[in-house]
Formats: C-alpha cells, sequence, structure tokens
C-alpha cells in the first residue's frame, strides 16, 4: 500500500499484515493486524513516527523510497513490531536521530542494538520544532511497556498512540469511522494486552483527555475519527463497573464437569444472570480475555487429572490470574475420579484476582441431585452477590 494523506504533510505508512494469526506465539488474530508508521513533514525537519515489523519492512522501504530526508526517528515503544524495522531506518538514514523515552533508552540498546550516540531522550511535555509543525511527546507509561509514551500534532490535531487505543484489525480503509468491527478489534486488543495494566490506563486517559484532538492514530489498526468512541469505550472498560455476567472456563473428560457447567448455566439464566461457557479445548483466547473485561464472577470448571487440575484449566486460571480482570466473585466446581487437590491448586493460582471465593462444588464421579442443588446454591449465591452491584 502507497503512503496515504492524512494531513497536510502527515501521511501513514506501514504494512497490513492481512495473514496473521498469531501474535507472541500466544494470542488469536482473527481479522489481521497492521503496523503503522507515520510520517510528519514540517517546513523545515522530518519525522518518521514508528516502524514495522520486520516480517513486513520490505512495505516501508517501498514507501521510504522517495524520501530523501529524516531528521528524526521516534521509537515510542520499543516492541518488535514497531521498533523491529528502525535499524534499518537508521541505516538508511545515517543523520537522523533517534527519539525516545528515557525509559526506553536502555531497550532501544538491548533490543534494537542502536548505538547510545544516536539516541536522544525527551521528557514529558518536551516539544520539537520541525517548523511549521510541532511535535509534543507525552509519556504513557504502562500501555503496555514502561517505555511507552505518544506524540501530539497540535496544529493538525493528530494525537499518535501507539498501542494504546489500537486493535488487532487488517482493514483497506484508512479511519475506523463508526465501525463496530473496530470496537470489537479494539476491546479483544485491550483485554490481551491492556487489561493488566487498568489503573495506568485509567491515569494515561485523563492525561490525553487534556489534550485537543480529532484523530487518535494508534500503531495497529485503522485511524480513530470518532475519538469519543474509543475513549469512552476504554473508560468503560478499565473502570471498575461489572456486569452482572459469569465467565466460565472449564474443561470436561467424560462428560461429568460438562453436566455440572450446563446445570449451573441454566440455573444462572432461570435468575437473570447471563453466563459465558468457554470450553478450553476449543476457545478462541481472544473471546475469552474480552469476556472477562467486565464478568463479576469467574467460575472455573475442572476435571481431576490424577490429582490436579486438567493442564488447560491450569493455564487459562495462569492466564486470567496475569490478565487481572476486575471480577470480584469466583467459584470452583468440577467432578473427580478418586480424590483431588483441584480447589487448593486453583486457589494457589489466582492471587492476582481481587476477589470473593462463592464457594465450589466438587463431586466424585457422576454428578447425583444432591450435586445439582448445590449448583443451584451457587446460582442463588452468585445471583445475591450481583443484585447488590451498582447500576
Ligand atoms: Fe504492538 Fe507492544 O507492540
Amino acid at each position: 500500500m502507497k503512503p496515504r494523506k492524512m494531513r497536510d504533510g502527515v501521511h501513514w505508512l506501514g504494512a497490513v499484515d492481512w495473514n496473521r494469526r498469531l501474535f507472541d506465539s500466544l494470542i488469536p488474530l482473527p481479522d489481521g493486524t497492521s503496523y503503522n508508521a507515520y510520517l510528519v513533514e514540517g517546513s523545515e525537519k522530518t519525522a518518521l513516527i514508528d516502524a514495522v515489523d520486520p516480517l513486513l519492512l520490505d512495505m516501508l522501504q517501498r514507501q521510504l523510497a522517495h524520501v530523501k530526508r529524516l531528521d528524526y526517528v521516534i521509537v515510542q515503544h520499543v516492541e518488535q513490531d514497531h521498533a523491529g524495522g528502525i535499524p534499518w531506518v537508521l541505516e538508511k538514514y545515517p543523520d537522523a536521530k533517534l527519539l525516545c523515552s528515557p525509559m526506553a533508552k536502555d531497550l532501544v540498546v538491548t533490543h534494537l542494538h542502536v548505538s547510545e550516540e544516536r539516541i536522544q531522550t525527551v521528557a514529558d511535555g518536551e516539544t520539537l520544532s520541525l517548523g511549521n509543525k510541532t511535535l509534543t511527546f507525552v509519556h504513557t507509561p504502562w500501555v503496555h511497556w514502561p517505555e511507552t509514551m505518544s506524540t501530539y500534532l497540535a496544529e493538525d490535531r493528530v494525537l499518535f498512540s501507539c498501542d494504546f487505543l489500537g486493535s488487532h484489525i487488517a482493514s483497506s480503509a484508512l479511519y475506523s469511522g463508526t465501525d463496530p468491527r473496530v470496537l470489537e478489534a479494539a476491546k479483544r486488543y485491550y483485554a490481551e494486552i491492556m487489561m493488566p495494566f487498568r489503573t495506568m490506563v485509567r491515569r494515561n486517559l485523563k492525561k490525553i483527555r487534556e489534550l485537543d484532538f480529532d484523530l487518535i492514530a494508534p500503531s495497529h489498526g485503522t485511524i480513530h475519527d470518532h475519538p469519543e468512541l474509543i475513549l469512552n469505550a476504554y473508560e468503560d472498560w478499565a473502570s471498575d463497573r461489572v456486569s452482572n455476567s459469569v465467565v466460565i472456563p472449564y474443561i470436561s473428560m467424560h462428560g461429568s464437569t460438562e453436566l455440572m457447567v450446563n446445570h449451573l448455566v441454566a440455573a444462572l439464566a432461570e435468575r437473570d444472570v447471563r453466563a459465558h461457557k468457554f470450553e478450553l479445548t476449543t476457545t478462541d483466547t481472544g473471546k475469552l480475555a474480552m469476556a472477562l473485561v467486565d464478568a463479576a464472577t469467574i467460575v472455573i470448571g475442572s476435571p481431576t487429572v490424577y490429582v490436579g487440575a486438567h493442564p488447560l484449566v491450569y493455564s487459562a486460571a495462569y492466564l486470567a490470574n496475569t490478565l487481572k480482570p476486575k471480577a470480584k466473585y469466583a467459584a470452583i466446581i468440577g467432578s473427580y475420579g478418586w480424590s483431588t487437590k483441584v480447589v487448593e491448586q486453583i486457589t494457589g493460582l489466582i492471587p492476582n484476582l481481587k476477589v470473593e471465593m462463592l464457594g465450589t462444588v466438587l463431586c466424585k464421579g457422576l454428578p447425583r441431585e444432591a450435586t445439582l442443588a448445590e449448583l443451584d446454591a451457587l446460582a442463588d449465591a452468585i445471583q445475591a452477590k450481583h443484585t447488590e452491584l451498582p447500576a
């Protein structure tokens, strides 16, 4: 794709990666992604903001073929999908200075092997004149690495936000418009990448709210030309508000745990509590992460493998602990063969979840009426807690 004009002297560069299906060898990308770079040409100086993943560096190389001079290369974030192409850019433009946050300097040296002499750090709020355009560097740490920053172009009312407010979506459209698929992809991205840093997300949202912009240009996905949509969505996702819903990641080996999960889902439905089942051999991890964004309760369902949790449940519990969703309540259910330590094991895996345990329902073998009654009681307890939630 050729450079695309956003404003006079401001162009999108980069690569749309339609075919990528996995990120970090972990995160599913059902809609592909893009690696966005931006070229800002002032009357006196020119700056490139970020680069692309080395996988598609040839696209950036073609876009820069006719750009004779770069004065500044701004690295907002050092992760490879944006900064991996930076060494090539610095080689092509030997006089260009690399600008980054102080926290990023060591990461640029260690991850990209750039010599320290090429690097100039920029303070929070520092400005850089390109002549008739002025860039202001806005430190936005922990969205999602400690060194991340955004860049504000006042004259054109554009905020370049890097990963923050981005989405893994491949599109031939330059702008998000009001396409609901973009918000869906942005929620998935938030859930997988930003959710562990909810407090910092809120702090950074407040900080960028003080700026006056019409466009938010992230480093993944389309450019937000209705900024309120993504800002409001982020403010909701990162808030303390939880919904009247229960997420149930589970495995069943011979059907008993499945019976228990199904009974609980039906019991919750009868009590007007929404339940989301995630059978872990077939679950899209991103869908599970999205459901965790605002669920009030997590119920983990596991059979017992020897005396421990099923490894896929173990993995899901570890992931949930890493993502630190804002759920307030939890429970553990499952069937076992002759003995089990599932509860002790899973409880030990989720110390980051600040949840009140609402109980456990374990069943030796195939569930009988007594177990189903215990599940009804669990549904009662969940409903009672959800009723107390602020509107
Ligand atoms: Fe898109 Fe954290 O890199």
